[in-house]
Formats: structure tokens, C-alpha cells, sequence
């Protein structure tokens, strides 16, 4: 099995190794690809010690499957090329997720829609990491709306963005002025309810792909969406607050049972003890935690609201990545 990571210095590239070998994924032979500015560094991995090479059209020569991950312009460029090669690909950038012929994939949800394409599409993080919590509720209840707000970490914008958080958080302790490159506004001590360009119809973009991405996935765009997206000083993992109106009337209790059964899901709902979701516990972990599940005062009988938690890093980017790489190779 050869394979090649296209991006893999990156914050998402990293973390794709780590999976990898986390989901015992064999490979004979892993080829890491950056930009010129990394090539030739050398990288350890859990394959061994691996010098990175530039990505060009050779990179792809002889692969079996290849991971993108270093943003829509270099996806646009080489995916292409790499599938015309025989070379099955996922890519974590926008570039193809809104193509009809192009399976848009949260393997917990629609595993089935991946079949024998060249090409699969892991979605925007903030979709995975709901989709995995929203999924086995819609199962049951069926979803008439989803009201969004999120709270995101400062790794969206990838290695540099932590830089920066970092940085200018010792500055203000420092009394000096922030250096902002990565985001519309200093981030450290503030929160920006601004992620991505804002569009015709004053969503940002980033909020629109949760609409946009959630009716692919669950195949259903009657389901009425709406998302607030913003900006938090957290280094890694996004939250995300929820309210649900159901077709169905809502057990609350049977939610938290089939929430606990759920893959990818840990439910961490225990109120009285001050157990609920926190980015500081979900970064790192491969599980979305949901939490403070009541029902909602709003839609009554048929409403709940609830709270998640999830490391955009795994199961918004790299984890997704290599489940789709895994069920590819199985199947
Ligand atoms: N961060 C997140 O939370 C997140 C979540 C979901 C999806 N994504 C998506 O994942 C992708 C990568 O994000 P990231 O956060 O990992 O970014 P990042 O930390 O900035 O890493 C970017 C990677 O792309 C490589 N790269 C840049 N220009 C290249 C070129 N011309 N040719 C080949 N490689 C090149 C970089 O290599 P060098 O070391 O040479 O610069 C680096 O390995 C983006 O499409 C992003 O939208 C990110």
C-alpha cells in the first residue's frame, strides 16, 4: 500500500499520521508532501523516519491513495492529476464538496455514499464534528431545524493560527500591541463573530457549510439550518451550541441512551457532578463529547437543545480523513 499526504507538515497533516497508525492502517510505503519551504525536512513518524518532498506531478507516480490536506488552490491543482493517475483520493479542502458526483463523507453517517469513487470529500470540520452528535437523533426524531452557534479554536487557521493566539496573548500580558496575519481582528482576550467571507445573504461562508454540508451528508435538504459561527481564544477544538426541533415528540433519556451507544460520541451530561463538554477535554480525543441535554423551552415536546464539544483537528479533519481511507481500503 503506498500512500502519500499531501500537506503533511501542516496542523491537519500531522495529525493524519497519528491516525493512521492509531487505525492500524499498513502502509509500505508513505510519501510526505509540502510546499519547497519543508521539502527535504526529515519527519518521525510511526513509519520511521521520512524526508519530505516538494508535491509535484511525480508525487503522485505509483501511489495507491493520497490525503489532502494543504488548502483549495494546490487541491484544484494536483487532485486532478493524481486521480488520472489511478490514485484514489480524500481531500480535506472545500475545493470539491458541493460537486453532485463527488460523495461528501462523516463515515458514522453515510460510509455507503463513498462506493468505488476516485475522488471523496471530508467536510468542513464544524459539519463533522455536529453531524456525528445530530446524526442518531435525526435517526430516531427526525430533524425539522438545527439552530447553531459555535465557538472555534484558533488551529481552523491551521499551525500558524495557534502561533498567533500564542503570541499575542504574551503580548497583551506584555502591554504590547498584537500582530494580527491570521484573522480579521486580534483574537487574544476577544472573540470575532466573523470565520470566513460573509455572503450575499450576511451568513458567513464558514456558517453556510454547515447548512450546505449537513443536507448532503444526511441526503435531507428539507431540514431548516441556521449557524453563528465565531471565533473563541481556545488553541484547538471547536464547540458547538444546539437547538433541535424534532418531528417527533423527544424522550430526553432515550437521546442520552442513544447518544452513549453512538460511535464517535461520548456523552458527558452529568449536571450535578459539572460534567458537560469542554474544549479542554475534547482536544486530543478521537470521540465528540455531547452534553447539557434538556428539553427545549422553545419547541417544548418536540425540542431539545444540547452541547458539543470536538477536536476539529481529528474528527473535523485528519480522523475523518483516514476512517474514509479505512473503509475505503476494507471495502
Ligand atoms: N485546521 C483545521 O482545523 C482544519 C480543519 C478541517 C480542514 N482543514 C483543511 O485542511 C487543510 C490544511 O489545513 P492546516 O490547518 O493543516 O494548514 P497548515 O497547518 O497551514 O498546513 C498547510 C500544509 O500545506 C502545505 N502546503 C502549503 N503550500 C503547499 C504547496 N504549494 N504544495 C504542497 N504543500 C503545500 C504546507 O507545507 P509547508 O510546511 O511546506 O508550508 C503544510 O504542510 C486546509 O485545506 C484546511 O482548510 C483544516
Amino acid at each position: 500500500m503506498k500512500l502519500g499526504i499531501v500537506g503533511a507538515t501542516g496542523a491537519v497533516g500531522q495529525e493524519m499520521i497519528r491516525c493512521l497508525d492509531d487505525l492500524g492502517i499498513k502502509i509500505d510505503e508513505l510519501r510526505l508532501g509540502t510546499s519547497h519551504r519543508s521539502a527535504g525536512k526529515t519527519m518521525n513518524t510511526p513509519y520511521g523516519y521520512i524526508n519530505t518532498v516538494e508535491v509535484t506531478d511525480a508525487f503522485f507516480d505509483g501511489l495507491d491513495y493520497a490525503l489532502f490536506s494543504a488548502g483549495g488552490d494546490i487541491s484544484k491543482q494536483f487532485i486532478p492529476i493524481a486521480t488520472s493517475q489511478g490514485v484514489r483520493v480524500i481531500d480535506n479542502s472545500s475545493a470539491f464538496r458541493y460537486h453532485d458526483d463527488i460523495p461528501l463523507v462523516v463515515p458514522q453517517v453515510n460510509a455507503a455514499d463513498i462506493g468505488d469513487a476516485m475522488l471523496v470529500a471530508n467536510p468542513n470540520c464544524t459539519t463533522a464534528i455536529a453531524a456525528v452528535a445530530l446524526y442518531p437523533i435525526y435517526q430516531k426524531y427526525g430533524l425539522k431545524k438545527i439552530i447553531m452557534s459555535t465557538y472555534q479554536a484558533a488551529s481552523w487557521a491551521g499551525a500558524k493560527g495557534m502561533h498567533e493566539l500564542l503570541d499575542n496573548t504574551k503580548r497583551y500580558l506584555d502591554n504590547t500591541d498584537p500582530v494580527v496575519e491570521n484573522f480579521k481582528y486580534n483574537l487574544a482576550f476577544n472573540l470575532i463573530p466573523h470565520i470566513d467571507a460573509f455572503q450575499e445573504n450576511d451568513y458567513t461562508k464558514e456558517e453556510m457549510k454547515v447548512t450546505w454540508e449537513t443536507w448532503k451528508i444526511f441526503h435531507d435538504p428539507k431540514i431548516k439550518i441556521s449557524c453563528t459561527a465565531v471565533r473563541i481564544p481556545t488553541l484547538r477544538a471547536h464547540s458547538e451550541s444546539i437547538v433541535l426541533e424534532t418531528e417527533k415528540v423527544v424522550d430526553v433519556e432515550d437521546i442520552r441512551e442513544i447518544l452513549r451507544q453512538s460511535p464517535g460520541v461520548m456523552l458527558r451530561d452529568d449536571v450535578a457532578q459539572g460534567i458537560y463538554p469542554m474544549p479542554a477535554n475534547a482536544t486530543g480525543k478521537y470521540d465528540v463529547e455531547v452534553g447539557r441535554i434538556r428539553k427545549s423551552l422553545v419547541f417544548g415536546d418536540n425540542g431539545v437543545e444540547l452541547f458539543v464539544s470536538g477536536d476539529q483537528l481529528l474528527r473535523g479533519a485528519a480522523l475523518n480523513a483516514v476512517e474514509i481511507l479505512q473503509y475505503m481500503i476494507k471495502n
